[in-house]
């Protein structure tokens, strides 16, 4: 969509800072001893605690109200009965819906446990995504958003995960401009226009950066078994900085 009015910005704000709240919620809760199930849940009865719907499970019938994804899988894990040990490397995706207007955000964490190896490639992957918000403007090409991931993930040692892609956001979960990349393709000269809200979100690994899906058909793991990280914000394209909804 394109947010070029007070009443829009001010709606999505809302939403943002409720996904927002909801993921920093899980993240705290995220110890070990307890159900990623669980976990959902205390995302879900917060999110309709602020009167927001799930968006995965309004959209898509997702079962689940967030996603909990357990390295090697790195998006769209189900919550269930698996329980949380030390040292599991998790990314938390958290989507929702609040008067029609949706906000999207992730963040990947190492439960209970300081893992050198694993910080390093999340600092990589936070980087890149605060570059790529940074590299999100009016009248630049949109692709700008992919070479800056790209070239931050490979500057630290990273490979992009080539078929995961940010999106557009708004009045829906995805729609116009979608795919939007994690590398650089010069032949996609999509221009980035004032007021288009995008949800960026760059995923990293030190693996090779290919994703098969699990048999429950909505888990997506690394093809080669690697770690990965995802960190994801939604943002307004600006003529100057992007306002970042999700923090
Ligand atoms: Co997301
Ligand atoms: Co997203």
């Amino acid at each position: 969509m394109i947010a070029d009015n007070e009443n829009d910005i001010k709606h999505l704000k809302a939403i943002g800072k409720i996904c927002a709240q909801a993921l920093k919620k899980m993240m705290a809760h995220a110890k070990p001893g307890i159900t990623t199930a669980e976990l959902d849940n205390i995302g879900s009865e917060f999110l309709k605690s602020e009167g927001a719907r799930s968006a995965p499970q309004a959209m898509y019938k997702f079962p689940g109200a967030t996603c909990i994804s357990i390295t090697p899988v790195i998006a769209h894990g189900i919550p269930g009965g698996y329980v949380l040990r030390e040292g599991d490397l998790i990314n938390i995706d958290v989507s929702a819906e609040l008067d029609g207007y949706f906000g999207d955000t992730g963040a990947s964490m190492v439960v209970a446990k300081r893992v050198p190896e694993i910080e390093k490639m999340f600092a990589a992957a936070r980087s890149a995504l605060d570059k790529a918000v940074h590299a999100a403007k009016a009248g630049e090409l949109l692709n700008g958003i992919g070479k800056t991931i790209q070239d931050e993930a490979k500057r630290n040692g990273y490979n992009v995960i080539f078929e995961l892609t940010g999106h557009g956001i708004g009045k829906s979960l995805h729609e116009d401009p979608s795919a939007i990349y994690n590398f650089h393709k010069p032949d996609d000269r999509r221009i980035l226009q004032e007021g288009w809200v995008l949800a960026i979100e760059p995923f990293l690994t030190p693996g090779r950066g290919r994703i098969v899906e699990e048999k429950d058909r909505w888990s997506l793991r690394t093809a080669d078994r690697a770690i990965a990280a995802q960190f994801e914000h939604t943002v307004i394209v600006t003529k100057k900085e992007p306002i970042i909804l999700t923090l």
